[in-house]
């Protein structure tokens, strides 16, 4: 590593993966973890907030700012992913109760105060829903001057999760998605297409599991609630899982991270992207158009103004697992 560590804020909903990426962040010398802040996701925010301060207190990082911010998206209702997250939104460990408090002021508030007062640019890494970042943006607009630049864990270039196009985080608040799209600073979107690939290998989970020290032992158990999602081209199952060791366990948020810690791990393109707010079944979706000229529709209608962003296309898998690994590890 050369040169100061990045000064980075996580927006979070943790999350079991948003876990991961916290016990990354804290343990990377490479990053200055300022602030955390939390939003309705995975769970409902209480539960975000205290499955954060519980994470960073495992981690050894207890004095790190944690705030609460928006309880529902913008306009929609808030719907959870318990049943991917568990009944307390972060796997059901059973985990202590944090022993303090987030601050005594709200997360837009909280990331504004630690933006401007951070003597270089910060880099923003949401791994949730986009609410606390819109409404950070249209609150207090003149942070930008002080941001590097936004990466954040949404959107799709192919399949979606929570739809068939739409990936979770966006889908939870596409009106939010929108407004960071166009933020004015560089934005880089890591999503399901990378998103899904970095896969921990059963063994190493299992070594995790094992380990004497607290927060890699959390890895390990996060880990191990995090079975790869399945490939759509395939028809049995892993067959870690079917010998009854530890089946492999997806990185998730924890990708957005590395590639914040180590930019070439990640294969990026700037393209137009676009988010559906339309009502139906294009709702959240991110529309990233990735064709060489433009189509008929520009040609009749004319140029239309459209955020451009880095988006993640290809992810280099074995770097990114030892990255984490060596990182979760290192005591
Ligand atoms: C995203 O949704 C959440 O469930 C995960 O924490 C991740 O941020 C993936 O779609
Ligand atoms: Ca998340």
């Amino acid at each position: 590593m050369t040169g100061q560590p990045i000064p980075v804020i996580i927006d979070c909903d943790t999350g079991v993966d948003d876990a991961l990426a916290l016990l990354f962040a804290v343990r990377h010398p490479g990053l200055d973890l300022r602030a955390v802040t939390c939003v309705a996701g995975n769970t409902d925010v209480d539960g975000v907030v205290r499955n954060t301060l519980t994470v960073l207190e495992q981690a050894g990082a207890g004095d790190v700012p944690v705030a609460r911010g928006a309880e529902r998206p913008l306009i929609e209702a808030a719907r959870s992913a318990r049943h991917v997250h568990g009944a307390d939104g972060m796997g059901d460990l059973g985990l202590p109760a944090p022993a303090r408090r987030p601050v005594d002021a709200d997360a837009v508030t909280l990331l504004r105060r630690e933006i401007l007062a951070s003597p270089r640019p910060v880099t923003l890494i949401p791994t949730a829903p986009l609410t606390n970042i819109a409404l950070l943006l249209r609150t207090h607009p003149e942070v930008t001057w002080n941001i590097e630049r936004i990466v954040f864990m949404g959107g799709a270039v192919a399949t979606g999760n929570a739809t068939p196009v739409a990936e979770f985080n966006v889908w939870h608040d596409p009106e939010a998605a929108a407004v960071l799209l166009t933020a004015g600073v560089p934005i880089t979107m890591y999503g399901l297409d990378v998103f899904q690939r970095v896969v921990v290998p059963g063994a190493q989970v299992r070594r995790l599991r094992a380990s004497a020290e607290p927060g890699a032992r959390l890895a390990g158990e996060l880990l191990a609630h995090r079975p790869a999602a399945p490939d759509p081209d395939r028809d049995a199952p892993d067959g870690d899982a079917l010998d009854g060791g530890d089946s492999d366990g997806g990185l998730g948020d924890a990708g957005a991270v590395c590639a914040v810690a180590d930019p070439e791990g990640l294969t990026t393109r700037l393209l137009p992207v676009e988010v559906s707010l339309a009502p139906g079944p294009t709702r959240g979706q991110t529309i990233v158009d990735r064709r060489a000229r433009p189509g008929e529709a520009e040609i009749h209608g004319g140029h239309r103004e459209q955020a451009m962003v880095d988006v993640g296309l290809d992810v280099d898998v074995a770097r990114y697992v030892k990255l984490y690994l060596d990182t979760v590890e290192r005591r």
